[in-house]
């Protein structure tokens, strides 16, 4: 819908500025001009509790004679959304809404709002506009010439709180310029960009009144052509129709996840391409390089996997049909997330939303904002856990206590449900605590498994993260002065912890029923007592050996693999996995191309087919619906946090850095590696290398900062602000 008010000003304007938002997504243009940088505004948040609106000056823009225009697209709120496609999720239909501030420079003042003295037309440029299907946009239609009606007032559903944009809003943060250009056997100009990365295209043209260009967009290439069966009902596409002459075109009110762009309706020669990267706006504040290129490729698979999918909200692909905010994708990247980026506004601003949108039995919603998702709010692992993990991973980068202070009746009213729940049905004291149900997802993503053994991994899975839950609670009820609320989240713990032993284990360490991630998370949580841990870790060790020297672990086991293994004795083990190239692995996704972290870790298959996965176990299912692969979900790199905190060995001990230790931890023939991080406190970094086996470390301890450093050889410093040089025998 486009939306328009002429207006006059009285006199000449000392300062003028826009107060805007919708129900919908909007651009905002003036006299012509487009108002501000953003994508997407006002954003996506709990529409039903609150709405941002952005601020805009234009006091540059304003002349005498005014036309004031609106584009509003359907957007989160009133457009296509979420994997099964609802419209209009929490608007009927677009709105605007908008005050223009005129500061005359006599003093007087004049303020023109939205009413019904504005004028809107379904017949504007955008005849169509949508997340997944993409954007139409026709040049030749003239606003002057097409019918226009009086707007009319509407309300929103609820009564949410407008309040002034607090996240980072989505910029264009960088162009991408193709790196070639070929023709695919059907006769699409194919542009590659080298990157997956998520964004719109750019495109500079010479064109014919009424030509039609198209532009699709895709991930991966097979046989030459577009691979878009995974992106399911999403048609990802930007069809442009041109006026007549010079002129360029870049989608506004959509967005694509792609690597690869094909282009009919005008040749080459008449088209200059490059696309445009969207991401929140957040500041980069990580850095890691290693000796081992092939690392440092993931390192940067990583990164993209993040910038990729915070895209206003953390989504769990850019692409298909879906984009959503999955809890449990987040929950488990939150570590690496914000070792790389500031993510201070961006996640306060999605945890305001899950504080809205918990159930008052404790539940939370499967995705935040919830938008049109069907699933009850409920208790459930890892992806409810996100309402600790989240906040607790931004405490430790940041330290602001009062995100803690904000997230703690949250927490502690997911941990009351999630304790209801690990006692239902539970009929001996021994199983309690050992959390079934309602439902869990289990191992998501575990390689060779269907979606209905992720699922029946549930209770391992759950139980093991209730207790790392407990444990988190504890130690922020400490932080934020709840005493007795620690002691009764350690108790719990521990009856959690037995519960852990009793049901599943010998009580000495072997599981009855052995996979990875059974006996990654007790590991990781610290879970096991006495000679328990290591026979657990020889059993972990033994389950690796028996898989080829591979992983079989899913979005809950992958982020703590490495971990399990380099702190109960096997940082050999931990590199050999790093490091290992044979499907699945980190560095097979690397080596077959790879330039973001894939949802299944066989999603390209050594032999070049693309594993659109099966859900349902049904073949038929699995042919019509484009199954499940995506090439940009985050989850499984999470392994970034390793890569950190054990390969750079840098990790605050409390929260923002006002302490933290760097122990680094040596293998895989990696002969040096090196890690910053801009903190609250300045920068922080750890560099190492090894030569004629010799370890050498230079540390950087910010300002008001404390530094535990431990050397390979077992010594220990404590260093205050300032630039240290240290060296022993590599061992
Ligand atoms: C999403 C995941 C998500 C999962 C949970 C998928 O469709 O893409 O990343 O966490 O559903 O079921």
């Amino acid at each position: 819908m486009t939306f328009k008010r002429a207006f006059t000003t009285k006199q000449s304007v000392r300062r003028a500025w826009i107060n805007a938002t919708a129900l919908g997504v909007y651009e905002l243009m003036l006299n012509g001009d487009k108002v501000g940088t953003d994508y997407f505004a006002p954003g996506f948040t709990s529409y039903d509790h609150q709405i941002q609106y952005q601020t805009y000056d234009v006091s540059g823009l304003i002349g005498s004679e005014n036309m004031l225009i609106a584009v509003v697209a359907g957007g989160w709120a009133a457009g296509s959304f979420n994997y099964v496609r609802k419209n209009k999720i929490s608007a009927d239909r677009q709105a605007f809404l908008c005050e223009l501030h005129l500061e005359y420079t006599d003093g007087s003042y004049e303020i023109v709002v939205t009413d019904e003295s504005w004028q809107v037309s379904e017949e504007g440029n955008y005849r169509m506009a949508e997340w997944y299907d993409g954007e139409t946009y026709d040049a030749t239609v003239d606003l002057g010439q097409i019918a226009w009606k009086q707007a009319t007032l509407t309300a929103p559903r609820n009564s949410p709180l407008l309040l002034a944009q607090y996240g980072d809003p989505v910029r264009a943060q960088e162009e991408m310029k193709p790196i070639s250009c070929t023709h695919s056997p059907g006769g699409e100009v194919i542009y590659d960009f080298g990157q997956n990365f998520a964004g719109v295209i750019s495109a500079k043209l010479s064109g014919k009144k009424n030509q039609e260009i198209i532009f699709r967009h895709a991930e991966v290439l097979v046989e030459g052509e577009l691979f878009v069966k995974s992106l399911r009902t999403a048609k990802a596409t930007a069809t442009y129709i041109c006026k007549e002459g010079p002129q360029t075109y870049s989608p506004r009110l959509t967005y694509m996840g792609f690597r690869y762009v094909g282009v009919r309706g005008i040749s080459a020669e008449d088209l200059q391409l490059s696309a445009l990267v969207l991401h929140s706006d957040f500041e980069e504040i990580g850095e890691f390089e290693c000796s081992n290129e092939l690392i440092n490729q993931l390192h940067s698979n990583i990164r993209w996997g993040g910038k990729s999918n915070f895209v206003d909200i953390p989504t769990d692909c850019p692409q298909r049909d879906e984009r959503q905010g999955w809890t449990g994708d987040l929950a488990v990247f939150a570590r690496t997330a914000c070792y790389n980026f500031d993510l201070s506004r961006f996640l306060d601003k999605w945890l305001a939303d899950m504080r809205a949108e918990q159930a008052p039995g404790g539940g939370l919603p499967m995705v935040i904002p919830r938008a049109g998702d069907h699933w009850p709010r409920m208790a459930t692992s890892a992806w409810g856990d996100s309402c600790i993990l989240v906040p607790w991973a931004e405490y430790l980068a940041r330290g602001d206590k009062r995100l803690l202070e904000r997230q703690y009746p949250t927490i502690k009213k997911f941990l009351k449900a999630a304790k209801w729940w690990s006692e239902f049905l539970s009929f001996t004291p021994s199983s309690r605590h050992v959390w079934r149900f309602p439902f869990h997802f289990g191992d998501w993503c575990a390689p060779d498994e269907t979606a209905r053994q992720w699922l029946k991994k549930g209770k391992w899975v759950g139980t093991a993260y209730f207790s790392n839950s407990c444990g988190l609670a504890a130690q922020i009820a400490d932080l934020l002065g709840y005493e007795e609320d620690a002691a009764y989240y350690r108790k719990l713990r521990s009856r959690i912890n037995e519960a852990y032993r009793q049901v599943f284990t010998d009580s000495r360490g072997n599981l009855k029923k052995e996979f990875q991630t059974a006996y990654v998370l007790p590991l990781h949580f610290n879970m096991t007592e006495g000679t328990e841990t290591a026979v657990m870790a020889d059993n972990l060790v033994r389950l690796v050996r028996e898989a080829g020297n591979k992983l079989t672990t899913g979005f809950t086991g992958t982020p703590y693999l490495l971990f399990a293994l380099s702190d109960n004795g096997y940082p050999d083990k931990a590199y050999e996995l790093l490091l290992q190239e044979g499907c699945p692995s980190w560095l097979y996704e690397v080596k077959a191309g790879g330039t973001t972290i894939w949802e299944r870790w066989d999603a390209l298959r050594p032999d070049g087919t693309v594993n659109i996965g099966d859900l349902s176990g049904n073949k038929k299912d699995e042919e019509s619906s484009g199954g499940m692969v995506s090439f940009n979900h985050y989850a499984n790199g999470a392994v970034g946090d390793w890569l950190y905190r054990r390969m750079v060995g840098m990790e605050p001990t409390s929260g923002g850095y006002r302490t933290f230790k760097v122990a680094p931890v040596l293998g895989g023939g990696i002969s040096s590696a090196k890690g910053s991080i801009k903190t609250p406190y300045g920068r922080a970094s750890s560099e190492w290398s090894i030569q004629d086996n010799r370890f050498t470390i230079h540390i950087e301890v910010p300002v008001s900062s404390l530094c535990t450093l431990s050397m390979p050889n077992g010594e220990q410093y404590k260093l205050e602000s300032g630039y240290y040089t240290f060296n022993c025998e590599a061992i």
